[in-house]
C-alpha cells in the first residue's frame, strides 16, 4: 500500500508538471501568433502552433470560403505540405467539414470507424490519419475556419486535456486572424487613398496619363530583382505612387505648358520634389517614404536635385524610383518630342548607369525588362 501511494504521488506531480508546461507553451504560442499582422504569416504560425501544442505529426488550418461553401487547406506543415495545401472540402464533408458546420470541437481516435471521416484526403495525399482533433475557429461566434491536428505522436490518443488547450489556441488564432484582416483592410484603404491622391495630380497634367501606375509597376519589378525585404517593398510602393505628389503645388501654366520649359519654369517645377516631402512629413507613418519622394530626382554623380546627393547618400527607394520615372518619361510622348523606343531608352539607362543611375538598380531593371515584366 505504502509503495503504491508513493508511486501515485510521483505520477500526479509529473502530470501537473506536464500540464503547466503545456499552459506555458500555449501562452507562448499565443504571443507568437499575435506578434504579426501579416495574414499569411498568422496562418503559417497557426499551423506550427497546432502541431506543436498537440504533439501531432501534422497541423492544418482550414478556412471557410463563404461563397463556395467550402473549406480550403490554407497551409499544412509536414512532408505532405505541397499536396495538402491544394485540398478543399465541402461544408459538412469529413471531420473538419462537420466541425465547421456544427461549430463544435471533435476528437476522433479511430477515424476508420467514424462515418464522418472522409478518406479522400488520405487517398490523395497518401497520408494515413490515425487520430484527429479538430476545433472551430470562431470570430464573434461565427465559425470562420477549423484548426486541426492529426496523428498524436508515439501513437497516443487525443484526450479532453488536449481539447481544452486546443480550443484556447483556436481562440488565439481567431484574434490574430481578425487583427491581421483589419490591418490588411487599413493598408488597402491607405494604398487606395494614396492612389487617389496621385490620380488627382495626374488629372491636372494631361501629358502623364498612367505615369504613376507605370512608375509603380516598374519600381516594384526592380524591387523584386533586388530582393528587397517586405517592409522596403511597402515603402517603395508608396513612394512610387506618391513620388510626384509635390506637383500639387506647381501652377497650371507651368505644369500644363505644351512647349519645353524655360530655365525659370524648370527651376519652379524642380521644387515639386521638396514640396512632396513637405506634404508627407506631416504623416508620422510615412516618415520612411519621404526620402523616396524627396530624392527621386537626385543623380548618383551629385548633379541632381534638391540636395545634390552623391552615390550612397541617395536612398535605395529614391534610386529605384529615379530609374523607373526616367524610363517612363523617355518612353512616353511629349508635345515637344516623340517617345523613344524601349530599346533606345534601355540604351540610355545603360549609358547613364553608374553616372546618373545606380548600376545595380539599372541591372535589376534590365533583368525585369528581359523577363517581360516591364
Ligand atoms: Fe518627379
Amino acid at each position: 500500500m505504502k509503495k503504491m501511494s508513493a508511486k501515485r504521488g510521483v505520477s500526479k506531480s509529473e502530470n501537473t508538471g506536464e500540464k503547466a508546461k503545456r499552459l506555458v507553451l500555449l501562452s507562448k504560442l499565443g504571443r507568437i501568433l499575435n506578434s504579426t499582422l501579416d495574414h499569411q504569416e498568422v496562418r503559417r504560425r497557426a499551423m506550427e502552433a497546432a502541431t506543436q501544442l498537440m504533439k501531432a505529426e501534422v497541423g492544418s488550418l482550414l478556412l471557410i470560403d463563404e461563397e463556395k461553401q467550402q473549406l480550403y487547406f490554407e497551409v499544412a506543415l509536414g512532408d505532405k505540405e505541397e499536396t495538402v495545401k491544394k485540398m478543399t472540402l465541402s461544408m459538412g464533408e469529413g471531420i473538419a467539414g462537420w466541425v465547421a458546420q456544427n461549430g463544435k470541437p471533435l476528437i476522433v481516435n479511430a477515424p476508420g470507424k467514424d462515418s464522418r471521416f472522409f478518406r479522400g484526403v488520405d487517398e490523395r495525399t497518401e497520408f494515413e490519419t490515425k487520430s484527429i482533433i479538430c476545433v472551430p475557429v470562431k470570430e464573434k461566434e461565427k465559425v470562420i475556419g477549423v484548426l486541426e491536428a492529426v496523428n498524436k505522436k508515439r501513437g497516443e490518443r487525443f484526450d479532453r486535456g488536449d481539447l481544452s488547450l486546443f480550443v484556447s489556441l483556436a481562440d488565439q488564432v481567431a484574434i490574430a486572424l481578425d487583427n491581421a484582416r483589419l490591418y490588411q483592410e487599413l493598408e488597402e484603404m491607405f494604398f487606395q487613398t494614396a492612389e487617389s491622391l496621385a490620380d488627382a495630380i495626374e488629372k491636372r497634367d494631361p501629358y502623364t496619363g498612367g505615369h504613376t501606375q507605370r512608375v509603380t509597376a516598374y519600381s516594384l519589378a526592380i524591387g523584386r530583382h533586388l530582393q528587397l525585404e517586405p517592409p522596403e517593398k511597402r515603402c517603395l510602393k508608396i513612394a512610387a505612387v506618391l513620388h510626384d505628389i509635390g506637383k500639387i503645388g506647381i501652377e497650371d501654366h507651368i505644369l500644363r505648358k505644351p512647349e519645353p520649359l524655360n530655365k525659370e519654369e524648370y527651376n519652379t517645377i524642380k521644387l515639386h520634389a521638396k514640396m512632396g516631402a513637405e506634404i508627407l512629413e506631416h504623416i508620422r507613418q510615412l516618415r520612411d517614404i519621404v526620402p523616396g519622394v524627396k530624392y527621386h530626382h537626385e543623380q548618383i554623380n551629385g548633379s541632381g536635385y534638391p540636395d545634390g546627393l552623391k552615390g550612397e547618400e541617395m536612398p535605395m527607394i529614391a534610386k529605384i524610383v529615379a530609374v523607373a520615372d526616367t524610363y517612363d518619361a523617355m518612353t512616353t510622348d511629349r508635345p515637344y518630342r516623340k517617345a523613344l523606343t524601349k530599346e533606345k531608352a534601355i540604351g540610355e539607362l545603360k549609358r547613364c548607369s553608374g553616372v546618373q543611375f545606380d548600376s545595380k538598380v539599372v541591372e535589376a531593371f534590365i533583368l525585369a525588362y528581359e523577363r517581360g515584366e516591364i
